[in-house]
């Protein structure tokens, strides 16, 4: 059902494999044409969708809230995760001398924002360093010996950006909550990926985006606020709707393209068309098959612990490509005109790929890369 035979349900040029839909995750051709007739629709007659935009945003919000579980008037949309980010960081006053606890590995925009947020206020990025392959224990003794009297707020991610491992987030919360220190998740690559109880984990703020495995079209962010933060949330483009309360005052920006979000319930109906629990076994198995392979064929250690395995893992690139003077930025250049989409990453100065599995991919996929690699080791592609 899945695999090489699937590949033709998703826009995917023929002349690249795609092993790394956690970046930039294909389109399902169904959600694509569909997601045009909406904007025909709304592009068609705007001052009608501008009178019913409440009504279709609505209903979003609902499918998004019964799909994660969580009160559909919690979830404002924005165009992406960075936004939402962004959104949720630049809303909190932070004062001088207030730390942030955060993964040091955190996806780079993330730190990029901390930075932005804490060099403005006078406060301090509190980064905690966590060894890859770290066991629970060790990643909990980390963020507990992290927090201080000055700790204003844990930001932490549900999936890990850096090797697309589970964080054990059930456990990091509670050691936050109980010291009343404001919880942010980045679940960008959690909603279609795996179970989302929103409310059971009760953060302050949950937020992700559909447009990465929930098969929406692109520009579906969304920001997750518990009530007693409503008041204080910004949207990052304020406008006549401002003084509406929260989420409402994140709604209308103007002339924006709304299709987005109103294709999230089109990314749910194909996933459950195809049985949530089949894409899970799938990848969840393709990936783990994959990360053994081309581990063996690069000669590198693997141990990754199942229970936190996603459909994203990564792979130490082999020794070869650690000596030679090659970025991580050039390498992926080299993948790319040799046909592949990858993304690679330093994970304490080391050069892994992170590798992703989906429903259009199979082994052969990884094959064919661990033959490009092959290559490369022997000089025979720069
Ligand atoms: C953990 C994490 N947060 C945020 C983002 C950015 O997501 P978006 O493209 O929706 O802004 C990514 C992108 O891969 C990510 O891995």
């Amino acid at each position: 059902m899945f695999g090489k035979d699937y590949k033709k349900y998703f826009l995917l040029d023929d002349n690249i494999i795609n092993i790394n839909n956690g970046s930039f995750s294909s389109v399902h051709n169904d959600v694509y044409k569909k997601s045009e007739k909406i904007r025909f629709d709304i592009m068609s007659n705007i001052s009608k969708f501008k009178m019913e935009a409440d009504e279709h945003i609505a209903k979003s919000q609902s499918i998004l809230g019964k799909y994660i579980n969580t009160n559909p008037n919690n979830i404002a949309f924005t165009s992406s995760t960075t936004e939402s980010l962004n959104a949720v960081l630049r809303s909190i006053i932070f004062m001088a001398g207030d730390e942030i606890v955060v993964d040091a590995d955190i996806y780079p925009t993330t730190m990029r924002i901390l930075e932005f947020v804490c060099g403005r206020a006078g406060a301090r990025i509190n980064k905690v360093h966590i060894p890859i392959n770290s066991d629970e224990n060790t990643v909990l003794d980390k963020y507990d010996l992290a927090i201080n009297p000055r700790t204003r707020l844990l930001v932490v991610e549900d999936i890990k950006a850096i090797d697309g491992l589970k964080n054990p987030l059930k456990k990091i919360i509670p050691i936050f909550k109980d010291m009343d220190i404001p919880i942010l998740v980045d679940g960008a690559h959690s909603v279609g990926m795996i179970d989302l109880n929103v409310d059971e984990l009760g953060v302050d703020w949950y937020l992700g985006c559909c447009h990465k495995w929930l098969l929406s079209a692109k520009g579906a962010g969304f920001i997750v606020t518990e009530p007693h933060n409503h008041s204080m949330m910004r949207s990052m483009r304020i406008s006549y709707t401002y003084e509406k309360p929260y989420p409402h005052r994140f709604h209308w920006v103007g002339t924006n393209d709304y299709t987005p979000w109103l294709t999230i319930g089109l990314g749910i109906d194909v996933i459950n068309e195809l049985g949530q629990e089949n894409i899970s076994n799938y990848c969840n198995d393709l990936v783990i098959q994959a990360g053994k392979l081309m581990s063996k064929e690069f000669g590198v250690d693997y141990s990754i612990p199942s229970s936190l395995s996603t459909y994203m893992t990564v792979v130490k690139l082999p020794k070869k490509l650690q000596d030679k003077k090659i970025g991580v930025e050039k390498l992926q250049e080299i993948f790319f005109n040799n046909g592949f989409n990858t993304k690679i990453v330093l994970i304490d100065n080391v050069k892994y790929i992170r590798i992703s599995a989906y429903i259009y991919n199979d082994i052969t996929d990884y094959e064919k890369f661990c033959d490009v690699v092959s290559k490369l080791c022997d000089n025979k592609l720069i």
